[in-house]
């Protein structure tokens, strides 16, 4: 069943059922100010960082789900409803949300009255901007009152959730006009503040909840709304909130704009105060004033719109298949720039309080993004090479406020060193900017220490081959890629973090197969940025270390008819036929195929026709099989999971590419194909009631064939799903991919596919790209005609003359 439905044209997606088998969101915002909303308009909004300066309160996991948000309540006569159904649930007559690009438009309409808003993070603007536009459908003069609400989170959401006994005695508000300010703790450390605004005189406002709500109402009845009237309540502790009341008299065809603005201020300490606890307001009333008229809203939604069209420009196709090019041109570009933005912190299923940007994650999600705005993945390599230890080892995370590494996690995850090399190879692939590898970068932030990237990555790679295990393979340390595969964890105690207790690193033998070929991968890129940086003994070097992984993996790592998986504490082999139970496990076949090991000897084959067999299902790939079905204390988290979920045989969106690339090696085009499509979202809109989550971006993880629910997705948006399956649909499948000299064009397409077309603006020129297979085949390039002319190599090169640039290919 469907909920809604695609608008490719204008890049929404509609939902007009507001009863979703989730709350489907969408974020607001790209840069410093954020929000989440949902298609009822729950949600809320932040300053850079989800825990630390959390603007507006969220209740997590709740009953209802989804409570707190974003509300307007409609009073006409004594029906009261809200735009988005939610939260009072009145039938509405009709219901539609609009979600677009980083802007949501939800509308209803009952008794001939129609409400729509309009919710926008404007381009450079620390608010969020909401155009509610009521119009009277009806033949009567309809007078409606409207009411407004919000409720402030006292900035860290962490203590504002459990720290009641202070929480409730530090609120406090000001009130001038129609704008509400929150100024909890302003008056001692903080330098910011809130603030919640219209555009029109009001007709009253609340800012003490209990009195908006009466203790014992909920979100759907507030006591204040029943009634008609507000109490222009003053908060003073308790629970701040702020909440406009208007009376708006509409005439037969009548329409009527209210602007309302929820803004975030930092003032110097010096110019804090207006007067003796009185905050200057000045920043706060240019925001407002810049926003005050619908013609100014519509011009900033204008703006948003012309910047996605730009940074939607850069990559599209036209590949006859709707579904596809919507993925491809809109939706899963967009995911890639919100986990950019926001690693894996705030979503539906991350609370915003647990993690800050991942050391691994951030380098992937780069990947899927830097075409777009390549100057701001500049500034994200920097910043996490800047959190590297002199010994080539990483914090896991670091919190973007202070970009500083994550203490109570640590390092010791041994594959973070090496998703730097990937992350900085793949900016310079896209720019050409070699110049980074010369910036001076701090090891721990300690500027002191710093050295240049080139350096960064050198210590990286050598990470890798100064902690062999004794096979000749990296040890594993806490964990590689698989944070659940916690090999020296032998945890026993269930107070204790899979992620930080290494109960047996000391003397441990555990190593990984996965970290090995993610070596041989990426290893390559290394020793390709060496030799055109001309240090040609470092390549060489490189290359002896990246030549004897190899043989230690076709060695070691070969079970047979797959890729081993590691070797745990005692030296025993992990993902083996001799295993009981996880046989066989997707990230080694995925690293190894990427990295073409044994390529010429079949052994890629052999192991992506063991993917097929044990691990492919209806939903997808799943990580592990047989699935787990008791707790292995050697094996740590992943067996902690009830079979066919997440780690433990879910289907786990993020690596299936890694099999779908390689396909693209050994050159099957019909299975890398054919493995897109089952986990990509829009081709599981149909099956929406199953798959729970949105059809326009994609989930974490999918419940594997061994679930109790095989096909139910969780985890939805913020996931290197996103950034991976861009890669592999865009760079590999349909293979249009930068390199260091040039944009590669080498497609790996089913052959039942007659072609393509596809736009590639890079490196300042624009290449109009058609790929023709008049063979059906898969891969292999027959001619390449560039403008009009026979062209040597499908490395099409750099014109640098900022001009269109014909390229036609074909297969053969
Ligand atoms: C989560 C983490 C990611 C990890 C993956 C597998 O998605 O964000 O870092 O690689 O799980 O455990
Ligand atoms: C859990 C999750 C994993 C995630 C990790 C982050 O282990 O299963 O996906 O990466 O938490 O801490």
């Amino acid at each position: 069943m469907k909920y809604g439905h695609f608008d490719d044209k204008n890049r929404e997606y509609v939902i007009t059922n507001p009863c979703t088998p989730w709350p489907w969101i969408n974020y607001l915002g790209s840069e410093d100010f954020f929000s989440l909303i949902s298609n009822s308009a729950g949600g809320y909004s932040f300053y850079k960082d989800a825990k630390f300066r959390r603007i507006t309160r969220y209740r997590y996991n709740n009953v209802p789900m989804d409570s707190g948000g974003k509300y307007f309540y409609i009073k006409d006569g004594d029906s009261i409803w809200s735009p988005g159904w939610k939260p009072c649930k009145t039938e509405l007559d009709s219901y539609e949300c609009r979600h677009g690009m980083n802007y949501t438009v939800i509308t209803g309409e009952k008794n001939g009255v129609s409400a729509s808003v309009l919710y926008f993070v404007p381009l450079k603007t620390w608010a969020e901007v909401q155009k509610l536009t009521l119009t009277n459908n009806s033949g009567e003069v309809k007078k409606l009152k409207v009411f407004s609400f919000v409720e402030w989170c006292l900035w860290n959401a962490a203590s504002d959730m459990e720290n009641f006994q202070r929480n409730f005695s530090t609120g406090e508000v000001e009130i001038q006009g129609s704008v509400i300010y929150h100024k909890t703790e302003y008056k001692e450390r903080r330098d910011h503040y809130a603030y919640y605004s219209v555009n029109v005189p009001v007709q009253g406002f609340d800012t003490d909840r209990e009195s908006f709500f009466d203790l014992y109402n909920g979100f759907d009845e507030p006591q204040v709304v029943a009634e008609g009237k507000s109490h222009n309540s003053e908060a003073h502790g308790w629970s701040p909130i702020a909440s406009h009341y208007i009376e708006a008299e509409l005439k037969p065809g009548e329409s009527k704009d209210f602007i309302f603005v929820l803004g975030y201020v930092e003032n110097n300490a010096d110019e804090k105060w207006e007067s003796k606890n009185i905050i200057n307001k000045r920043k706060a009333k240019e925001t407002i004033a810049k926003f005050n008229t619908s013609s100014k809203v519509d011009a900033a939604l204008d703006d948003l719109r012309k910047y996605w069209d730009n940074l939607l420009s850069i990559y599209t196709i036209d590949s006859g298949d709707e579904k596809l090019d919507r993925m491809v041109n809109i939706w899963n570009q967009y995911q890639c720039m919100i986990t950019f933005c926001f690693s894996r912190s705030a979503s539906f299923f991350e609370s915003g309080i647990g993690r800050g940007m991942g050391f691994r994650d951030s380098n992937q999600d780069l990947i899927g993004f830097v075409h777009q705005i390549p100057g701001r993945a500049r500034e994200r390599i920097i910043d996490i090479a800047s959190t590297q230890f002199p010994d080539g080892g990483c914090y896991h995370q670091y919190q973007p406020m202070t970009k500083r590494g994550n203490n109570d996690i640590g390092g010791g995850f041994n594959d973070d060193p090496m998703w730097l090399i990937f992350g900085t190879a793949g900016y310079i692939k896209e720019t050409g900017d070699f110049n980074i590898l010369d910036e001076m970068v701090p090891f721990d932030n300690d500027p002191s220490s710093a050295r240049s990237l080139f350096d960064h990555l050198t210590v990286s790679f050598d990470h890798v081959i100064d902690n062999l295990g004794p096979h000749g393979l990296p040890l594993i340390g806490r964990a590689d890629w698989n944070d659940c595969l916690n090999l020296n964890c032998f945890s026993n105690d269930p107070d204790e973090s899979f992620q930080t207790t290494e109960n047996k690193t000391e003397g441990s033998k555990a190593e990984s197969v996965m970290i090995a070929g993610l070596f041989v991968v990426y290893g390559r890129d290394y020793i390709d940025l060496c030799i055109k940086s001309g240090k040609s003994a470092e390549a060489d070097r490189a290359q002896k270390h990246v030549e004897a992984m190899i043989a230690t993996i076709r060695k070691h790592g070969w079970d047979g008819e797959w890729f081993i998986r590691a070797y745990d504490y005692y030296g025993r082999k992990v993902g083996s036929h001799e295993n009981e139970e996880g046989k066989i496990f997707i990230e080694s076949q995925g690293m190894c195929t990427m990295a073409g090991i044994g390529l010429n000897e079949g052994l890629c084959t052999k192991a992506l026709n063991a993917v097929k067999e044990r691990l492919d299902c209806q939903h997808g790939i799943v990580l592990n099989n047989p699935a787990f079905t008791k707790y292995y204390i050697e094996y740590g988290e992943i067996s902690s999971y009830p079979a066919g979920y997440k780690e433990n045989a879910g289907v786990f969106c993020h690596n299936n590419p890694w099999i779908m690339i390689g396909e693209t090696v050994v050159g099957n085009g019909d299975r890398a194909w054919e493995y897109y499509r089952k986990i990509c979202p829009s081709y599981l809109e149909e099956i929406s009631d199953l798959h729970k989550t949105e059809p326009y971006v994609y989930a974490q993880m999918i419940a594997g064939k061994d679930a109790y629910k095989p096909g139910e997705a969780k985890n939805s948006w913020l996931t290197g799903t996103a950034s991976w399956n861009f890669y592999a649909i865009t760079q590999y499948i349909l293979g249009i991919r930068p390199d260091f000299d040039g944009l590669l064009i080498d497609p790996c397409i089913p052959t039942h596919w007659k072609g393509f077309k596809a736009t590639r603006k890079f490196r300042g020129d624009t290449y109009r790209i058609e790929v023709l297979n008049p063979d059906g085949k898969s891969k292999g390039v027959k001619t390449v005609i560039v403008d009009d002319l026979p062209y040597k190599s499908n490395l099409i090169p750099v014109f640098g003359d900022g001009k269109e640039h014909k390229v036609k290919v074909v297969l053969g």
